[in-house]
């Protein structure tokens, strides 16, 4: 492997998943990385493993610097497999190492990987390990994005290493920021933190206010995915600021649908019509030729939303009960969510899906338009009228 040294003694030992494309239900169509760093001085440190498939490419990478029984501590900043599910063979290998993690994570290691995991020495927010020249310290980060999450901070480099924050599902074998397409880069970071982050968002402000109040100096933020933020740190920090806060919402609408015989198409269409004749940016996302991942990334900064579904069976379609239970767990403040759809001999769909994202906790207009086979002209000017009535609250 060529050599990836974010400052001297400080390299990235991880991999690359060129082929990934379904992260637990995250369609990531560029792949990922998983990221782990091996820091080098008097004591070894190696901060977070990689997922278990790729276990024997982290130990030639870890290899190529050093012999893994040279390691004296293994950092688990984050639990999830796909960090951790190496662990157990490097730990075996790496036997004269200390395995430190929160208590949480020392509770999560042991349930994922049984009792040898008793040996994990806890760590919290504000303790420090010295290396020799170089210290590294904690920050516990719980819920950012598991109860175990932490950060490290390498005090005299000013790294952090965040783990799972500031992320993107994107395989490169560029590292940083400067090496890579700029708009591909952001786009992947919005995308990740819209499907992994969004619920976390006020605990996200939160944690970044603690940081800033520290006044920690940050020269480069190493996230456990994709690429390493060393030209400018705080545009992440930044971006992450405007998304949990709602400050990147535009007047955006975004119409989300499925169809059966192209009656709620048509639908969709004359309301997106009606949207857009209020100024609204509008997009029209057919289900089933759009991930439910792009869906959610297009609502962070749209301010309605919009759902169509056919009748099937006295209630929605199974890719609007797909989407709406995904959008559901991730929760995202502040949109106006309204409903639509046809049907042949009796409703449901709308009933339907008003109904679960009542139980979400959103905001849900009281009109919904829901009409029988197939749209006359009337009926679909009256979706259009929908779509402008709809923009029109907004605006007031
Ligand atoms: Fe990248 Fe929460 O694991």
């Amino acid at each position: 492997m060529v050599k990836v040294s974010l400052k001297d003694g400080v390299n990235w030992v991880g991999v690359v998943d060129w082929n990934i494309r379904d992260f637990h239900g995250y369609t990531t169509k560029r792949g990922s990385s998983y990221n782990a760093y091996l820091i080098l001085d008097e004591k070894i440190a190696l901060v977070d493993t990689v997922k278990a498939a790729f276990c024997q490419e982290l130990i030639e990478h870890i290899s190529e610097l050093t012999t893994l029984d040279k390691i004296d501590y293994i950092v688990v900043n984050h639990v999830e497999m796909d960090h951790s599910s190496s662990l157990p063979v490097i730990a075996k290998l790496a036997k004269n190492a200390k395995i430190l993690a929160t208590a949480r994570g020392k509770e999560e290691l042991i349930k994922h990987f049984g009792t040898e995991f008793e040996r994990v020495e806890v760590v919290k927010s504000g303790d420090k390990i010295n290396l020799g020249k170089k210290t590294i310290t904690f920050m516990e980060a719980p819920m950012l994005h598991w109860p175990d999450s932490m950060f490290t901070y390498l005090i005299e480099d000013k790294i952090l290493l965040p783990n799972d924050a500031f992320g993107q599902h994107l395989a490169s074998y560029e590292r940083f920021d400067d090496e890579v397409d700029p708009q591909i880069l952001m786009e992947e970071a919005k995308t990740y933190y819209a499907n992994i982050l969004t619920p976390f968002s006020p605990l996200i402000v939160k944690k970044i206010q603690e940081v800033v109040a520290m006044k920690l100096p940050i020269d480069i933020i190493a996230p456990s995915h994709g690429i390493i933020w060393r030209k400018d740190p705080m545009k992440i920090v930044n971006t992450y600021m405007d998304l949990c806060t709602g400050k990147t919402v535009k007047q955006k609408a975004i119409v989300v649908f499925d169809t059966m015989w192209g009656s709620t198409d048509k639908m969709a269409r004359a309301i997106g019509e009606g949207l857009a004749s209020q100024g609204f940016e509008v997009k029209l996302l057919k289900l089933r030729a759009t991930d439910n991942t792009d869906i959610v990334t297009e609502i962070v900064d749209a301010k309605i939303v919009l759902v169509g579904s056919p009748t099937l069976n006295n209630g929605m379609f199974p890719s609007a009960s797909s989407f709406l239970t995904y959008i559901g767990g991730l929760k995202p403040k502040g949109k106006l969510w309204g409903f639509f759809g046809s049907y042949g001999w009796g409703g449901g769909a709308t009933r339907g899906m008003i109904k679960m994202a009542k139980e979400a906790g959103f905001d849900v207009m009281e009109s919904s338009i829901e009409l029988k086979w197939v749209p006359t002209a009337e009926e679909l000017k009256k979706c259009f009228e929908f779509g402008q009535e709809t923009a029109q609250k907004i605006k007031a």
